[in-house]
C-alpha cells in the first residue's frame, strides 16, 4: 500500500470503547457492502468488471488525441469532471494537449474567455454527462459544436468530438447519428463514484497520464477493502469520523501543503457533500491549501469553535530540490534558511501546523502518498470513494442519491421555461 494513515491525534478524542464499537460497525458495513447484490443499480464502483469498460478503444483514441490536438476540451460538470481534472492538475505532464474545461459554468465572461483559447487550435472535444440532461455541459456542446462546424467539416467533426453518456440516452443518439466515439458511463455507478469509468479514463489518457498505473492503484485498495475489513483506511476513517459527529465535530476540512491537490481537495468535497448532506444531517466538507490559507482560515481553525476535524493530505516525496542559498549582504532576517531545502521548510511547516491545530483541540487525522502519481491517485480515490459509502451508511442516509441538487434543477429549469420532463 503506497498510502499510510494516521488516526492517533483524532482518536485521543474518544474512549477505546466506542472506537472498537464503531470499528465493528464500520467493518459489517464494508463487509455488507462488498457482499450485497446490486439491486439499485449504485454499486458498479466496487469493482474494476462493472467500472473499466472499453480501455483498449480509450487509448487508441487518447493516442490520436496526443498526436493530433492543441487543446482538448473536457465537458462536464461534478462528477463528470472532478476526477480527471484532479489527476490532471496534479501530476507532470507535456504541456500539449493543453487541457480546457468547460461545462461547468453559466458565466458568459468565462465561455467566451475559453472559446477565445480555441482560435487557430487544433482541437478535440469530450462531452461527459450521465443523463444529457444537465443544462451547463448540455449547453455548452452546443456551443462547441456550432463553433466548430464552422471551422471543420462533418468528417473532422466526426473524428474530434467524443462523448461519454449513458446508453439509450439522447447523448448516445446524436453520438450514433453523427458519427462521434461514444464511451459508456456505465448505469450503476454515479457521477461522484466514477473515477475508474471512461468518464475520468478518457481525459486523463489524452492528457497522457498513465492509466494502467492507475488502475494498479485502484485493484490494491480494492482488495485491501474486501480483504482487511477491520483494518483498511476506508473502515477506519469512516468509524472515526461518524464518531466524532457524534461528539459534535460537524466540520471537516481536507487540508494539504501541496497545492498540486487543491482539485483533489475539491473531488472529495463533491463526494462527502453529495453523499452525506441530507435529511438534515451530514458533515460539512471543506477544503484549504496551506500554508497560504493558513493565512486566513489559520485563525479559525486554531481558535475558533471547536467543532472542526481536519483531515491532511501529505506526501513523502520531497519534490525537486530548491534550496535557499545564502545572500549575507542583505541582512534580511531569513540566514536561519540557508542551506536548507523547500521540502524540509514545507514539511517542517506541515509539522507545526498539525502540532500547533491538535494542541489547539482539533482533532486531526492525516493521509500521506509516499508519491503524487497516478498509482496513488488511484489508491485515494477508492479509499475515499469506499469511506463515503461506509460512512454515509453509518450516518443513515443514502449515499448514492442526490435529490437535493435535483431540487435546485427543477427551479432553474421552470425558472428558465423548461416544459418537457
Ligand atoms: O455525483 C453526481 O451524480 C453529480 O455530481 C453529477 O456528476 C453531476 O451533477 C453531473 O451530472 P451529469 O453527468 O448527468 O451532467
Amino acid at each position: 500500500m503506497g498510502i499510510a494513515f494516521d488516526l492517533s491525534r483524532a482518536e485521543t478524542y474518544l474512549s477505546r470503547e466506542e472506537l472498537e464499537r464503531a470499528g465493528a460497525k464500520a467493518a459489517e458495513l464494508c463487509r455488507t457492502l462488498y457482499e450485497r447484490e446490486d439491486t439499485e443499480g449504485v454499486l458498479g464502483w466496487r469493482t474494476k468488471e462493472k467500472s473499466v469498460l472499453q480501455l483498449d478503444e480509450i487509448k487508441a483514441k487518447a493516442e490520436e488525441v496526443r498526436k493530433r490536438a492543441d487543446v482538448f476540451v473536457i465537458v462536464g460538470v461534478g462528477g463528470s469532471n472532478q476526477a480527471a481534472r484532479a489527476l490532471i492538475e496534479a501530476l507532470p505532464r507535456k504541456k500539449r494537449p493543453k487541457i480546457i474545461y468547460l461545462g461547468n459554468t453559466l458565466s458568459s465572461y468565462t465561455i467566451t474567455r475559453t472559446l477565445e483559447e480555441l482560435e487557430g487550435k487544433s482541437v478535440y472535444i469530450n462531452v461527459i454527462a450521465k443523463n444529457f440532461g444537465t443544462l451547463e455541459p448540455g449547453s455548452h456542446f452546443r456551443i462547441l459544436r456550432q463553433w466548430m462546424a464552422e471551422r471543420c467539416s462533418k468528417e473532422d467533426m466526426a473524428d474530434r468530438i467524443i462523448v461519454t453518456g449513458t446508453k439509450g440516452s439522447r447523448l448516445h443518439e446524436i453520438a450514433r447519428e453523427r458519427g462521434y466515439l461514444f464511451l459508456q458511463f456505465p448505469v450503476p455507478v454515479g457521477g461522484r463514484y466514477s473515477a475508474f469509468t471512461p468518464v475520468c479514463l478518457f481525459p486523463m489518457a489524452a492528457a497522457g497520464l498513465d492509466v494502467d498505473e492507475y488502475l494498479a492503484g485502484m485493484e490494491s485498495a480494492c482488495e485491501d477493502c474486501q480483504n482487511h475489513l477491520e483494518d483498511n483506511p476506508a473502515v477506519r476513517y469512516a468509524a472515526l469520523r461518524q464518531l466524532l459527529y457524534s461528539h459534535g465535530y460537524d466540520i471537516e476540512m481536507m487540508v494539504s501543503f501541496e497545492p498540486r491537490y487543491a482539485f483533489f481537495t475539491k473531488w472529495w468535497v463533491q463526494l462527502f457533500g453529495e453523499s452525506e448532506g441530507k435529511d438534515k444531517k451530514g458533515i460539512f466538507p471543506a477544503a484549504s491549501i496551506y500554508s497560504e490559507d493558513l493565512h486566513s482560515i489559520g485563525q479559525y481553525i486554531q481558535e475558533g469553535r471547536r467543532n472542526l476535524m481536519e483531515t491532511f493530505l501529505s506526501v513523502k516525496e520531497p519534490g525537486p530540490s530548491l534550496k535557499v542559498e545564502p545572500c549575507p549582504e542583505y541582512k534580511d532576517g531569513f540566514d536561519y534558511l540557508d542551506g536548507m531545502e523547500f521540502g524540509d521548510i514545507n514539511r517542517a511547516a506541515e509539522e507545526a501546523t498539525l502540532n500547533a491545530h491538535a494542541k489547539g483541540g482539533v482533532p486531526c487525522i492525516r493521509f500521506t502518498a509516499d508519491l503524487v502519481s497516478e498509482r496513488s491517485f488511484g489508491e485515494l480515490y477508492y479509499y475515499f470513494m469506499a469511506a463515503c459509502a461506509v460512512s454515509g451508511e453509518m450516518m443513515g442516509v443514502n449515499p448514492f442519491d442526490q435529490e437535493g441538487v435535483e431540487e435546485y434543477k427543477r427551479s432553474m429549469f421552470t425558472a428558465l421555461g423548461k416544459t418537457d420532463p
